[in-house]
């Protein structure tokens, strides 16, 4: 690997138009992270001394997804030459490697970008490139016959003998960085989108005797770009299928790996087991030997060791799941922390509650956590019975080893050990239903 200093450029001006959307386009999210906070995690890998990320004007939810890294605005969006362009103040005295990346291209390896370093070498610029069947699209890579890079042309720009070429411009550059602005100055937007190209600049630097070299990709997978919805679902399949390989290889267990959804944070201890249709949003941790039984969701969730959940499980963020705890079909946990050994095994709905260990919460029972203006805390004790159709109106306590009846609306504290019902004695009238079917049907016969 070169010793030159590092600075990386991400051009992210682009609104995106062909995604349809008022977001910027590397915003939308790829396994629940943006698609811009991929490429930064890639840059960074890299150690560089600078990041800078080019927006555009008006888009601070990607100028918070950049932090801490330097964002510089393109005013006007002119190519991502010009993108570059704008990023020269930021780049001021640059010497060394200047590694521009594109927003839109977010599954670039550390290691690929690793070797469009190295494929420079004593040369002034470097162009990544992959090979496609279908190529069209993408900027074509027009070769010398020593195997430098004569020019780059855009698909429109193209000729009908340069669009049969099948090597591409993937979009990462690496530059010299003292010639950069000298070759920026030089780039016309005399084009059919009449945009400042970047791919303009081998044949720039041809013109002063400067070679442009090639470093192509192994998996031309890791190297596509996004610029429709049809793009960004091709690219989340693409991770997904990084994600779940790099789960198997350390150690789950997944019975249909393709039916299972990660995130870009997805924490998994050995011997955890994944049944099929399981989705983890943003924040999951799952501990040694638990099990995830189909359709489940979790967001923002720790478990435990040994805990089983599911099938039909929701768990929601702020779920505490703690070891050898059993939550059941159609049980849904927000903000709550379940003890040790806790059973919730079917339809119930547990929010804002400490939960003791050992405590049984029948089916249909549920947590009363918010009044229409705020929400309240339930205290539950350790080897609690909460029987099947409870209500615990919040803020509530109830004491360790305390009984609640089915069918009970708490309404205040329950202290330890007691029984608490809240509902009416049941009336047992005897003979009351056949007389009932007798009078009916006599009145049916008339
Ligand atoms: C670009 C390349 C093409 C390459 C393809 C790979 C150019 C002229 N073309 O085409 O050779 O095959 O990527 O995916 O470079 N951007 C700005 N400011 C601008 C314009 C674009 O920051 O004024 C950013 C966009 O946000 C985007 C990236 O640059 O992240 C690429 O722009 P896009 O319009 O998608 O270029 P492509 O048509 O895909
Ligand atoms: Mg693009």
């Amino acid at each position: 690997m070169n010793k030159n200093p590092l600075t990386i450029v991400i051009l992210a001006a682009g609104k995106g138009t062909r995604m349809k959307s008022n977001m910027p386009k590397v915003m939308h999210r790829l396994a629940y992270l943006p698609m811009i906070g991929w490429v930064l995690k890639n840059a960074e890998a890299l150690k560089p001394k600078k990041i800078i990320v080019v927006v555009g004007p008006d888009m601070p939810a990607l100028e918070a997804a950049c932090k801490p890294h330097t964002c510089v605005v393109q005013a006007v969006r002119n190519g991502t030459a010009g993108a570059v362009k704008a990023a020269l103040p930021a780049l001021k005295n640059v010497k060394g490697d200047v590694v521009v990346l594109l927003g839109d291209t977010p599954l670039v390896t550390p290691q690929t970008i690793k070797g469009l370093i190295k494929a420079r070498g004593k040369a002034g610029i470097s162009v990544l490139g992959m090979r496609l069947s279908d190529p069209s699209g993408y900027g074509r890579l027009v070769m010398n016959k020593d195997g430098s890079l004569q020019k780059i042309v855009e698909h429109k720009d193209a000729s009908a003998a340069e669009r049969k070429i099948d090597t591409v411009n993937t979009g990462a550059f690496c530059i010299d960085g003292a010639s950069l602005e000298r070759w920026l100055g030089k780039v016309k937007n005399n084009n059919a989108q009449k945009e400042y190209y970047i791919t303009d600049l081998p044949e720039i630097a041809a013109r002063e005797g400067v070679a442009t070299h090639v470093a192509l990709t192994a998996d031309p997978d890791e190297v596509k770009g996004c610029n429709s919805h049809s793009d960004l679902a091709a690219l989340e399949a693409t991770l997904q299928d990084r994600l779940r390989t790099q789960a198997l290889q350390s150690g789950v267990c997944m019975h249909h790996p393709s039916s299972v959804f990660l995130a870009h944070d997805t924490k998994f201890a050995p011997g955890v087991v994944i049944e099929p249709h399981v989705v983890f949003g943003p924040g999951v941790s799952v501990g040694e030997g638990s099990t995830i039984k189909a359709f489940s969701h979790l967001e923002d969730t720790k478990i435990g060791k040994e805990a089983s959940i599911g099938p039909f499980a929701r768990l929601r963020p702020g779920a505490d799941i703690g070891d050898a705890v059993r939550i059941g079909n159609f049980v849904e946990v927000k903000k709550s922390k379940i003890g040790k050994g806790s059973k919730i095994n079917h339809l119930a709905y547990v929010g804002d509650t400490d939960m003791g260990a050992d405590v049984n919460f029948s089916a249909g029972a549920i947590t009363v956590n918010y009044d229409g203006f705020d929400k309240h805390k339930t205290k539950i004790g350790k080897g609690v019975m909460v029987g099947s159709n409870v209500n615990l109106v919040a803020p509530v306590k109830i004491g360790d080893g305390a009984f609640i009846a089915a069918g009970s609306t708490i309404t205040k504290d329950v202290p330890k050990d007691a029984l608490a019902v809240a509902r009416d004695a049941a009336k047992v009238i005897k003979g009351w239903a056949a007389s009932y079917r007798k009078k009916k049907s006599k009145a049916k016969k008339k």
